[in-house]
């Protein structure tokens, strides 16, 4: 029996193969011009009828999934580097969360759990809190969305701490809402037109990738704040929270130097402004512990969750230390769908899975093969791929301009593998962690390819 075998055997994943995907066939398999024919279709109905602030990447029309291929409505086989940008984290279809999500759908599909006692709502929240990285007893609320777990999380620190002022980082996404928007930075366009924002909301230099990379101590941040912006501009004492993502996602995938965290943390402490940890990117998984602030050692005051946490359907959560959640009194915060149960199943077969499965080993296990290919690919083209860099399945590729990331983008998708651009001049590889070895060496290959097919321009 091979390693995939024995896999299968265990999770079920052999029986439960969906009929459409043939494991006879390669993977990715492109067998039209992209975008192909039916894909094309589905284009020009879309372009007559979406939103055109919808930023599209590029031409892909996905049908149906199978752990990391996406197949696309022409027939064609895609190597999924993307994940639904960071959120099929058991892989498309797992069948463990897709029987909880049936099950679940046939039993009940909806009751508020803010004005009732849903159970399945507690039973996702315990399951959060007991893998809170917090030593204290936590409290958890759950969302639809990133965006509303970052709204609550900032209503609740001006709320718990009766501060006005709240700290986020230039090049953070936190959301599209108006308090989420407010606190991101990450491209002007993001607040263009909109203004004005949340009043109270200040931006200040993140951690520096260059001196990750050299293994150095970054203090540039601790420095500003310190020198800067508590000097001229705010009192710490009227500061109610730092908003921080550990590894700052769309910005660009970047990984803070070590001991960049654990300042932050000292700083928080020294002055009573809650931490606030954004997980919903770098979280359920992706970095092989469940939530990457666990490589920094530091306990975050509230935690905010989304993306992979349920695989795919709409949950999200801000778990908060109790004494902070048990400021607010009755009414002050809710939501008619925040925990709806079949989220909440969905939720807790991709905690289970998670668990049972070894994805967070896995995770970082394909991670480390993913950087070393990645850091050689880089050794033999130092001019084009800038740097390497990631934790675990969330791993950036800087290059030279954002013209030379988009164009190495759409030579891997013509090939067939997803990789999506974040920040100004970064390739993404966010793949489900349920990745296998021989799929990191195929992606390896690809964007070797792609990589070459761009410099050979
Ligand atoms: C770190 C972070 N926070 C919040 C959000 C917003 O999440 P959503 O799109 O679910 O509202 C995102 C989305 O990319 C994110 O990456």
């Amino acid at each position: 029996m091979t390693t995939t075998d024995v896999r299968a055997e265990l999770t079920g994943t052999g029986e439960q193969q969906p009929e459409w995907f043939d494991p006879q066939r390669p993977v990715p398999d492109v067998r039209t011009a992209l975008p192909g024919p039916a894909a094309q279709e589905v284009l020009s109905a879309d372009g007559a009828v979406t939103s055109p602030s919808l930023p599209r990447a590029y031409p892909l029309a996905p049908r149906r999934g199978w752990r990391s291929t996406l197949e696309d409505v022409d027939g064609n086989l895609f190597l999924d580097f993307n994940a639904g940008i960071a959120v099929n984290s058991t892989g498309h279809a797992h069948p463990t969360v897709v029987r909880a999500v049936q099950e679940q759908a046939a039993d009940l599909l909806h009751y508020s759990a803010s004005d009732f006692f849903l159970p399945i709502y507690s039973q996702m929240c315990q399951a959060l809190a007991d893998v809170a990285p917090m030593s204290d007893p936590v409290r958890v609320f759950l969302t639809n969305s990133g965006a509303e777990a970052v709204e609550g999380a900032l209503k609740l620190s001006r709320y718990a701490t009766g501060r006005p002022y709240v700290i986020s980082f230039n090049g953070a996404f936190h959301g599209r809402t108006y308090g989420a928007l407010s606190l991101t930075a990450s491209k002007a366009k993001y607040h263009k037109g909109f203004g004005p924002l949340l009043p109270g909301v200040h931006h200040v230099p993140f951690a520096d990738p260059r001196i990750a990379a050299e293994g150095g101590r970054d203090t540039g941040t601790i420095d500003y704040l310190e020198n800067t912006l508590f000097r001229y501009d705010v009192d710490p004492s009227e500061v109610a929270a730092i908003f921080v993502e550990p590894i700052q996602g769309e910005g660009g995938y970047i990984v803070p130097a070590d001991g960049w965290m654990a300042d932050l943390r000292e700083l928080c402490d020294r002055y009573g402004i809650l931490l606030v940890a954004d997980e919903v990117q770098s979280g359920a998984g992706r970095t092989g512990k469940m939530w990457a602030i666990e490589h920094t050692g530091v306990e975050p005051d509230i935690l905010l969750s989304a993306k992979g946490l349920a695989s795919g359907l709409p949950l999200g959560a801000f778990i908060a230390r109790a004494s902070i959640m048990e400021s607010w009194g009755v009414g002050a915060h809710g939501s008619t769908y925040g925990g709806s149960p079949v989220p909440c199943a969905a939720g807790l077969a991709t905690l289970q899975v998670i668990r049972e499965e070894g994805l967070l080993e896995n995770a970082t296990e394909q991670g480390n093969a993913l950087l070393e290919g990645l850091r050689a690919l880089q050794a033999q083209h130092p001019d084009t791929l800038v740097d390497v860099r990631g934790v675990g399945l969330m791993i950036g590729i800087e290059f030279p301009s954002g013209e030379i990331a988009e164009a190495v983008q759409m030579a891997a998708f013509e090939r067939g593998l997803l990789v999506l651009e974040a920040g100004e001049n970064v390739v993404r590889m966010a793949p489900p962690l349920v990745i296998d070895r021989s799929e990191v060496e195929t992606g390896l290959r690809i964007l070797a390819e792609a990589v070459v097919e761009v410099v050979a321009r």
